[in-house]
């Protein structure tokens, strides 16, 4: 199969590449991004050229998409902005790629009679008190980011109902793991503990999140390109669900740092309280489960950072750091 992956070079698309093409010895992959601030192509490095092409474009460019689709058996769309807190902050791009890309996308897959998987998220549930959301479970984001994403998959179900398009859907709890842009909680935290900066926690710290490693995400979007139906939506949960700063405390203590690195600072607008999401039936009928449990999954995620500063050096020392005084008000060390 030759498969278009779209945002191949961001955190979830290029560990999904390389677990892609080790899977599947006979495979191609065409990856089209756009290498937004949070695309790295250094991120496919090492991957066997003859089995991955890489394109520069953006997903809501049709040329683009034209060019690149042609000859693709499937495309697995992840290039989306992804970032809640910039979502807040500038929602326009958030509309222009996470839902105009997406439709271009859908348009394009349609026509060519391939294949089209939308990577989606539990945040287009919105937050839950108690108990897990399900597929069944009504949509009701709460960001512009959850609403942009909430927006393309209900084009990608409306895509599936109306033309018949081969379009489905997997969507999954919070990724962590190796290669994530450190403007999340998880990276944000081992690379501040690492350098002795503080780690800064939203409100009480106590809103909730259920975790899942990222190579779990990419067995579940492979078994769901593979052997899900057409007009589905299957969701991929996380094993473990832990508050905030249980996950901070649990980052400090592997990094050797103490408690006084915390800092409580102002919360986020809306900030969804508590994510769950039920690992569906439908997607362990498809053979999957997720085999990396949080304490696993976070340590190995410590090491890769520790391992590979010539990835986030560069991050880092550049435009980063405005970023992060703007969202933090206060400067890295
Ligand atoms: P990311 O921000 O690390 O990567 C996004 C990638 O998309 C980057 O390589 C970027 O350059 C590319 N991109 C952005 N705009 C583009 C455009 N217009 N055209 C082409 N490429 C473009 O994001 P991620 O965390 O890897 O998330 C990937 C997908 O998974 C997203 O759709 C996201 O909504 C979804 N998702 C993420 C999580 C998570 O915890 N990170 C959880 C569930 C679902
Ligand atoms: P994040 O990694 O941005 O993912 P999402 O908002 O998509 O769940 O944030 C995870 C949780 O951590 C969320 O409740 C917000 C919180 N958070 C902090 O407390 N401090 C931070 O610096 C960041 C980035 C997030």
């Amino acid at each position: 199969m030759r498969l278009l992956v779209t945002g191949g070079a961001g955190f979830i698309g290029s560990n999904y590449v390389r677990h892609r093409l080790a899977a599947h010895s006979d495979d191609g992959v065409v990856v089209l991004d756009k290498l937004t601030y949070a695309g790295r192509r250094e991120n496919l490095d090492g991957l066997p050229d003859e089995r991955l092409e890489f394109v520069e474009g953006d997903i809501s460019d049709r040329d683009a998409v034209a060019s690149a689709i042609n000859g693709c058996d499937a495309v697995v769309n992840f290039a989306a902005e992804s970032h809640v807190d910039r979502s807040i902050a500038s929602p326009g791009e958030f509309i222009t790629t996470d839902v105009f890309g997406a439709f271009v996308l859908a348009e394009a897959a349609r026509e060519a009679g391939v294949r089209h998987l939308q990577v989606s998220t539990d945040e287009v549930y919105g937050s839950i008190e108690d108990g897990s959301f399900t597929e069944d479970s009504p949509i009701d984001p709460s960001s512009p980011y959850s609403a942009s994403k909430a927006g393309a998959d209900l084009l990608v179900l409306a895509f599936q109902r109306t033309y018949g398009a081969d379009a489905l859907i997997c969507r999954s709890s919070n990724n962590y793991g190796p290669h994530q842009y450190p403007e999340k909680l998880i990276p944000l935290c081992i690379l501040n503990a690492i350098a002795g900066d503080p780690v800064p926690v939203y409100g009480d710290g106590l809103q909730v999140r259920n975790w899942l490693f990222v190579e779990d995400n990419c067995a579940a979007i492979d078994a769901v390109l593979e052997r899900g139906d057409a007009g589905e939506v299957y969701n991929a949960g996380g094993p473990d669900e832990l508050p905030n700063i249980e996950v901070v405390r649990a980052i400090l203590e592997l990094t050797d740092r103490d408690e006084s690195l915390i800092e409580y600072v102002s919360d986020r607008l809306g900030h969804d309280r508590r994510y769950s999401l039920a690992t569906s039936e439908k997607l362990r009928a498809l053979g999957w489960e997720p085999a990396v449990r949080f304490g696993p999954g976070l340590a190995r995620t410590v090491d890769w950072y520790r391992d590979n500063a010539q990835w986030w050096e560069p991050i880092r020392s550049g435009d980063y750091r405005s970023y992060y005084e703007r969202q933090y008000g206060r400067a890295l060390g």
